[in-house]
């Protein structure tokens, strides 16, 4: 007879488990994790650790909102799931109107699916269609952002930076011309090759995995009057900075630009649920509609329009516009940027940003993902912050905490966040 295992579910995640972005041949300790209620993670051992990375920027107002776990609960019992392919269901039909009521100008059509790479996949397959199905075939290049992250499928690979995630699946990407967020560039490849594009993909504003660089407006506003010079759809990827996280609902409203599609997840369901939508103009939607079956656009997921994902969608629109979510982060960000610049000296070896509730703090040394600083941030991290939970990209330390986060918990942040970096920066001090 087997021998049950008694050692404790932690301990047993090493022999079942494989988790994202984790080398499993480093000894790096897991946090064990239990409950969560608004900013606050809550680990086995009875320990809290403060959520300052949003759980992977996803959890937007806070964990456990009782207006969303009310709705989860409110719609599982009514309707749970149905497909969406020859039905249709009130939580959606209520949240596409809602979204393209408060997206940009011009989005008029939602598209369901899971996740950020979802959205992604999405709107690249409709934007390459869409052109070809103008009679324009030769458009078969995507432009995209130098450090651009969109996912990890196929095609949200393509359009990534490969370095240093998707070098290995090189040889099965399709066409992709970079460069960085600089109008000079932009003008010259879009005048090289803009004719064969079909269309441009950005992170609007701040790149995330990228380590919160900037994408300034002036080169949105660019990029949009380029892409219409040139017959190229505009794609933007809010998939992170959606629902307030730069201080604006959208962060294309900081640029007063349109895009022709906007990807959302994370924060579209408060965090709570995995659910994305690739929203599009009437122009592309239209591109699909005929009464040909074969030029229908063929593509869906089996959770596509989830009813109780839509559900708490909408719930949690009702507390970006109760709760002034947007208005909430800029606070947010505001007191950590403060607390951070007063508890550390200047210095050339120090790069600070902001983005509404971002904060970012670019330390001197090799940049990218694998800087030999990450490993020293990281461990810096698990040392000196036991109660805020950070985790570094490459070179660059940066929080962005939900919502609901306090001003007492934001000063929390900033002494964690200036401890880490002055350890990393005076290591012979600490
Ligand atoms: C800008 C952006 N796009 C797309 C994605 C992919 O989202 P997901 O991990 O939900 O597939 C991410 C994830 O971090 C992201 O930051």
């Amino acid at each position: 007879m087997a021998v049950a295992d008694t050692r404790p579910w932690w301990e047993r995640d090493a022999d079942v488990c494989w988790h994202p972005y984790t080398q499993h041949g480093q000894a790096e300790g897991l946090l064990a994790i239990r409950g969560a209620a608004g900013a606050w993670l809550e680990l086995a051992d009875g320990r809290k650790i403060l959520d300052a990375v949003s759980s992977w920027w996803a959890c937007l107002h806070g964990h456990g909102h009782p207006q969303l776990v009310a709705a989860i609960a409110k719609q599982a019992a009514t309707l749970d799931h149905v497909l969406f392919a020859g039905c249709t269901h009130e939580p959606a039909v209520r949240l596409a109107e809602r979204l393209c009521a408060v997206a940009p100008a011009g989005l008029t059509r939602a598209f369901y699916s899971d996740d950020g790479s979802t959205a992604v996949e999405v709107a690249l397959k409709a934007c390459y269609a869409a052109a070809a199905r103008r009679g324009e075939q030769g458009r078969t290049l995507f432009l995209a952002l130098e450090g651009g992250y969109h996912g990890d499928t196929f095609g949200a690979m393509a359009v990534g930076d490969p370095d240093p995630f998707f070098r290995e699946y090189g040889d099965l990407m399709f066409q992709v011309e970079r460069m960085p967020a600089d109008v000079g560039a932009l003008e010259a490849l879009m005048a090289a090759r803009g004719a064969e594009a079909a269309a441009l993909i950005v992170e609007p504003i701040v790149q995330g995995a990228a380590g919160m660089a900037s994408v300034p407006p002036a080169f949105l506003q660019a990029a949009r009057r380029l892409c219409d010079e040139h017959g190229v759809l505009l794609i933007a990827d809010e998939v992170m900075t959606g629902f307030g996280r730069t201080g604006t609902l959208f962060a294309c409203e900081q640029a007063g630009i349109s895009p022709d599609a906007l990807c959302l997840s994370k924060g579209l369901t408060g965090g709570m649920l995995p659910l994305a939508a690739t929203l599009f103009s009437e122009a592309i939607f239209e591109a699909f509609r005929s009464d040909d079956r074969s030029r229908m656009f063929f593509h869906g997921h089996t959770f596509t329009g989830h009813a109780i994902g839509c559900a708490v969608a909408l719930a949690s629109l009702d507390v970006v516009e109760a709760e002034g979510t947007p208005a909430r982060m800029e606070a947010n960000g505001r007191r950590i940027e403060a607390g951070l610049r007063s508890a550390l000296e200047e210095g050339d070896d120090l790069a600070w940003r902001r983005f509404g509730g971002i904060v970012a703090v670019e330390l001197a040394g090799e940049s990218g993902y694998l800087s030999e600083v990450g490993p020293r941030l990281k461990a810096a991290c698990r040392e000196l912050s036991p109660d805020v939970l950070l985790r570094p990209l490459g070179r660059v330390l940066y929080a962005m905490p939900p919502a609901c986060t306090t001003e007492a918990e934001c000063d929390l942040i900033a002494t964690r966040m200036a401890a880490i970096v002055q350890s990393v920066r005076h290591p012979e001090s600490a």
